[in-house]
Formats: C-alpha cells, structure tokens, sequence
C-alpha cells in the first residue's frame, strides 16, 4: 500500500521539465491512464493550443484550462495526471489542487536545463519571441506558486525520464 494508493498523482513544472514524458512512464509502471491537459483541451475543443490562444486569447485559454483541471481531478479512476506548466497561475487551479486528494509532484529542473531542452513549438506560443528571456521570468514569476502547490519535490537535474519516475515513485510511496 502506497501513499498514492487510489490518488491521483499530479505532476507540475515548468514547460520541459518533463511531466509528459515523467508522467508516460508512471502511467505505464501504475497501470494507470495518463491525463494530459494541453492533449485533453485539444480533444475538448476540436482545436490546437495554439489556435485557441491566437484566435482567442490567452484568458480563454486559461479559462478552458481551468475546467480541463478540473475535469481530470474528476476523473474517478486513480489517474496520472500531466498539468501544463501555467496551470499553478489561477488561484482557483490552486485551490482544486490543494482541496483534492491527489498527490502533486513538482518536477523541478534548473532553469539552464529548461532553456537548452525547450523550444517554442506548437503548444507553446508564450516562447515565440525570446524563449530563453521568457522561460526565466516564468520561473521567477511562479517558482513561489509550485512550492504552494506541491506535496512533495522531484529533481530532474542529471536524471533520466526513468530516474524521475522512480524519484516520484518513492516519494509517493
Ligand atoms: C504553458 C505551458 C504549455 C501550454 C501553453 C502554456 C505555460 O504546456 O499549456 O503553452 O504557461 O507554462 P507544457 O507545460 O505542457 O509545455
């Protein structure tokens, strides 16, 4: 019996610090779905992360992004759940986090790891312009707004995809 037994495990950070790829391996160690955010708000709308937030803006975007949260904490069966890296930024995505069960795992990365692992790519409009500049002012900005939602810290500095989900592993156990 493990501290997750019939939670859901959340995993948050920063855009490549690896929660999708972290939360592949866990899904398939746990025998559990994964819920990805940005993949389940494509397949809610009919349409790209991109195409809602230049059409319509990032608050619409953060507002589905809000429901989508919502609906995988939802999800009645214990379930990994990959969080896109802005979902710690409204407080009512705190909030949930912090009145659901789930247990929620801030995979951590230096912010030199994130800028020579990151590119703008298509799900990721907010680093269009300077990605290195903007990936360091999001880590300032919400570095204070991860450490309030999670319960425990994983750092995946000099670790492979599968020592991250090994690390996560022990702390959720
Ligand atoms: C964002 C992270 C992205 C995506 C969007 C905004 C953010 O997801 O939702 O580009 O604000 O950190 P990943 O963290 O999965 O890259």
């Amino acid at each position: 019996m493990t501290a997750c037994e019939g939670k859901h495990i959340v995993l948050v950070g920063m855009m490549g610090a690896g929660k999708s790829s972290v939360g592949r391996v866990l899904a398939r160690k746990l025998h559990r779905p994964l819920l990805d955010s940005d993949e389940l708000i494509e397949e809610r709308t009919g349409r790209t992360v991109r195409e809602i937030w230049s059409s319509d803006g990032e608050a619409a975007f953060r507002a589905i992004e809000t429901e989508t949260l919502l609906a995988m904490l939802g999800a009645g069966e214990p379930a990994v759940l990959a969080a896109a890296g802005g979902v710690v930024l409204a407080e009512a995505n705190r909030s949930a986090l912090a009145e659901s069960d789930a247990h929620v795992v801030w995979l951590l990365a230096h912010v030199d790891l994130l800028v020579t692992r990151v590119t703008n790519g298509v799900h990721r409009p907010l680093l269009d312009d300077d990605p290195e500049r903007m990936l360091r002012q999001m880590y300032t900005d919400r570095e204070a707004l991860y450490t309030e939602v999670a319960d425990a810290v994983v750092s995946v500095d000099h670790r492979s995809i599968n020592e991250v989900a090994q690390a996560v592993l022990r702390c959720a156990g």
